[in-house]
């Protein structure tokens, strides 16, 4: 405890210094996009150590001064702003407070203010004086988010750099409440009421240096106009906005980042130019909207591109093709069918890894797909095919994830892989392969068939993988006799093996020494015999419930020799004799089932 104060208490000091001395910009919630009244990390910046030797002139009861000018009155449950203030003030921290009412009185002494915190009070539009800012010619930082406000003040000082106003319950913003800044740097407007009626015309007018702009989660329909060109930052997320008017961005040559998901716009309330002049745009999200194709006139510098979540049907052939920096490509949750996307849609994109098209519409592995493409997320569509060349120019992939769609093993073809030799983890969960395809590429490290309708794992299916780390094939129709034999045994990296919800009868005779993990659970083993796991010295985990075995089935020296063992689940015994006496099972019906599934084994292993 005291250790962590002291740390504290040094870095505390630390800021204080940087903020004294270095005259380091300070943006609050420059990342931050949801505001928490509770969150006073940034904010702590402005606290002063009690722990610094300072020797205040004048300096309120219950607040911390020091030389430099800095007062902290933060979180001690102020009622009214502190009447006693040194006029040499500099910094006041008065967040975390309870405090109503600010007058042209309380500041007016306060010439030499730099900074005011009063975020997380309780001030409204009425408990503050119209004027009370402008007298403060020194102002560059100023934080009221989390108060009541209802109107922003019509006047704030030319000198201020940057400006929190965010969760009040703004409606309205007046001219001069940003505009006429010079060095206004940042403005902070998210959680608002904001309407396009409570904005100015030219709400930036005179304040062309601001860079950051944030006016997520308020009421606005349009794009504002006439924002300043110096502009990196612009979120607009959680609006009700329907267009953009035209050329509304032409000016943001500087514009890194635009934040527009969570709206209601449509191909229709945008046109073919209004992304294209954002020359420096990297990062573009537009998810959550109700697009129906890809935007044309997307800027050539994107590496980032958000679509999903809209109701997109189609990919046109020139969309994409300028975002030759393209990395990031997310298109899940749409309506995208294998033949509405244009075959030369992805063309020259050689810098996209990453490509999701999950819960889409796909019937077929999309034509064309990016050359350089390292993940691939294809997951929850209705691909019901896969041919010999579906595949075959995704050299670099190494992740593919098919689960979720509607593949039989007649239509997988059996060279389909055959040129994915990178790959490392294949999903082919929740379809309804019937045997474990042929053809697997041999690099693979993780493999997942579990949730199909499995009953065999046909001769060399497993061959030469060497690097397979897990495989998950629970939730099949898999029995001992249909799984050749030594399958298990050359996978010589192998830690986990899932084979729970089959129809086993027995515990596999034929396990890596590299186990590690045996998941069994939810078959039909009714003995383990005393040689099961002798092959298997690293394992840590045997997992055998609900399956049909009896206290006597299970040989106690089956397991004395694991000394890594940490996990028996052997879980419920059908069988089991009520008293707990190891006598023989008494069900007689269930003896007979138990023999037929050994006459099955015996077939297999014959
Ligand atoms: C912008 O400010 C200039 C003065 O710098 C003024 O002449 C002009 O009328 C203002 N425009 C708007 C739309 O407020
Ligand atoms: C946008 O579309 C209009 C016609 O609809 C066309 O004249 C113009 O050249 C297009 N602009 C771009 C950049 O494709
Ligand atoms: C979505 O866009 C279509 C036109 O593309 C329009 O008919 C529909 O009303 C829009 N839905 C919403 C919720 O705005
Ligand atoms: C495939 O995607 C699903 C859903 O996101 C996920 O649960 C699964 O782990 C993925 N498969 C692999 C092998 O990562």
């Amino acid at each position: 405890m005291a250790r962590t104060s002291l740390l504290q208490g040094l870095t505390v000091l630390l800021l204080a210094w940087a903020l004294v001395h270095c005259q380091a910009p300070l943006e609050p919630q420059e990342e931050e996009e949801e505001d928490d009244p509770m969150e006073e990390t940034e904010i702590e910046t402005f606290l002063v150590p009690a722990v610094a030797k300072v020797e205040p002139v004048v300096c309120p009861g219950e607040c911390s001064c020091t030389e430099e000018g800095a007062v902290d009155c933060a979180g001690v449950d102020l009622m009214d702003f502190p009447s006693e203030l040194s006029e040499s003030t500099r910094i006041l921290s008065l967040q975390n407070n309870r405090i109503e009412l600010l007058t042209v009185e309380d500041l007016a002494r306060l010439q030499q203010l730099e900074t005011l915190n009063l975020q997380n009070n309780r001030l409204t539009t009425q408990g503050l004086e119209d004027e009370g800012f402008t007298v403060l010619e020194q102002l560059t930082y100023l934080y009221l988010a989390n108060n009541k406000l209802t109107t922003a003040p019509r006047h704030l000082p030319p000198s201020l750099v940057s400006a929190d106003f965010a969760a009040n319950s703004l409606t309205k913003i007046y001219p001069y409440t940003f505009g006429q800044k010079p060095g206004l740097k940042s403005v902070y407007l998210h959680n608002n009421k904001l309407t396009d009626a409570g904005l100015p015309e030219n709400m930036f007018n005179g304040s062309d240096s601001l860079e950051v702009l944030i006016m997520s989660s308020n009421f606005l329909r349009y794009v504002p106009r006439n924002l300043p060109s110096a502009l990196y930052r612009l979120h607009l997320k959680n609006n009700m906005l329907e267009k953009i008017p035209s050329g509304v961005f032409d000016s943001l040559t500087q514009l890194r980042e635009l934040y527009l998901q969570n709206n209601l716009l449509s191909n229709e309330g945008m046109d073919n130019e209004t992304f294209s002049q954002l020359t420096k745009l990297e990062y573009l999200d537009l998810s959550n909207n109700n697009l129906s194709v890809v935007p044309q006139g997307l800027p050539r510098g994107l590496i980032l591109l958000h679509l999903e979540k809209n109701n997109i049907r189609s990919i046109p052939g020139d969309a994409l093709i300028a975002c030759r920096n393209l990395e990031y490509l997310l298109l899940h949750n749409n309506q995208l069918r294998s033949r509405s996307i244009h075959q030369a849609a992805f063309h020259g994109l050689k810098k996209l890894h990453t490509l999701h098209m999950y819960n889409n519409q796909l019937e077929r592995v999309p034509r064309g797909l990016p050359r350089r493409a390292k993940t691939l997320m294809l997951l929850h569509n209705g691909i019901n095919e896969i041919g010999r060349n579906d595949l075959v120019m995704l050299y670099t992939l190494t992740e593919l994830n098919l689960s979720y769609n509607r593949l039989i093993s007649p239509k997988l073809h059996r060279e389909a892989f055959r040129k994915l030799r990178l790959l490392e983890t294949l999903d082919l969960s929740g379809n309804a392969l019937h045997s474990l395809p042929l053809g697997l590429p041999r690099s693979l490290q993780v493999l997942r068939v579990k949730d199909n309708q499995l009953t065999s794992i046909p001769e060399g299916a497993l061959q030469g993988m060497s690097k397979l780390r897990e495989i998950h094939l629970n939730h099949n129709q898999l029995k001992l006799n249909s799984i050749y034999q030594g399958a298990w045994m050359e996978l010589r990296a192998l830690t986990t093996l899932d084979l729970s919800s089959n129809q086993l009868s027995h515990v596999p005779s034929d396990l890596p020494e590299s186990l590690e993990y045996l998941y069994l659970q939810s078959n039909r083993i009714s003995t383990v015999p005393a040689t099961a796991f002798e092959g298997t010295p690293n394992i840590k985990g045997i997992f055998l419930r609900f399956n049909r075995l009896s206290a006597h089935s299970v040989k106690e020296n089956s397991f004395k020799h694991l000394t890594n063992l940490r996990v028996l689940d052997i879980g419920h015994m059908s069988h089991s004799d009520p008293s707990g006496s190891l006598g023989p099972p008494s069900g007689q019906e269930e003896e007979e089932e138990e023999e037929i599934e050994i006459e099955e084994v015996g077939e297999g292993f014959a």
